[in-house]
């Protein structure tokens, strides 16, 4: 999954005209991947968003570096948004989790890295990927639903998504 350099774009130019490269984490981001999430708005009001406190916030991004396979955006050499796939705990099923600096959502960015990590994660031979969203979230929902994501399960004030990849289709 490391060398996914053939599936990255080169870059994209998003609804402000800024340039917007999509590049496999390195550590050489960790600094900027801190600072964003450090300045991130909102932080854990809900499951899933990154920890209000420092240390449990950089415990949470430490984890996603060791575990996760991972997927930075960067804006003027500065980490403006993050995708990630747990494919640790189960590679074939593995959880989606993708977070946008405020400053830059509601530009198509969202949907750009979610069509990316969909082509990643289909050329890998992923067969499923998964996620939880909070139901009033729903601008985080029309992104997931436009790349291929589908509800499972029951209404509740969180919800699971899945995007099953059939094997007879080509990736969008
Ligand atoms: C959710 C998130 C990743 C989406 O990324 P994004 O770059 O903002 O999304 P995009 O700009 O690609 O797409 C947003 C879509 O929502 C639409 N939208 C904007 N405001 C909306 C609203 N109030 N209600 C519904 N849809 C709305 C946009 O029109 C766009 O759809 P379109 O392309 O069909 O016009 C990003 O907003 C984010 O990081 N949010 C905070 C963290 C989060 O919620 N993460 C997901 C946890 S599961």
């Amino acid at each position: 999954m490391d060398d996914c350099s053939h599936i990255l774009p080169s870059g994209i130019i998003d609804a402000h005209g800024r340039t917007i490269k999509f590049l496999a984490y390195e550590e050489s981001y960790y600094q900027g991947l801190r600072e964003m999430y450090d300045t991130f708005e909102p932080k854990g009001v809900e499951a899933g968003l990154p920890p209000a406190n420092e240390e449990l916030r950089h415990k949470w991004i430490d984890m996603m570096l060791s575990s996760f396979f991972n997927i930075v955006a960067i804006h003027n050499e500065i980490v403006i948004g993050h995708a990630a796939l747990d494919i640790l705990v189960e590679s074939g099923s593995p959880e989606y989790l993708i977070f946008i600096k405020k400053q830059f959502r509601y530009c198509g960015i969202g949907t750009r890295l979610s069509e990316t990590i969909r082509r990643i994660a289909k050329d890998v031979g992923c067969k499923r990927l998964w996620l939880n969203v909070r139901t009033g979230n729903a601008i985080a929902i029309k992104v997931f639903k436009k790349v291929g994501f589908r509800f499972t399960g029951g209404i509740d004030i969180q919800r699971e998504m899945e995007l099953i990849f059939d094997r007879g289709k080509k990736s969008r």
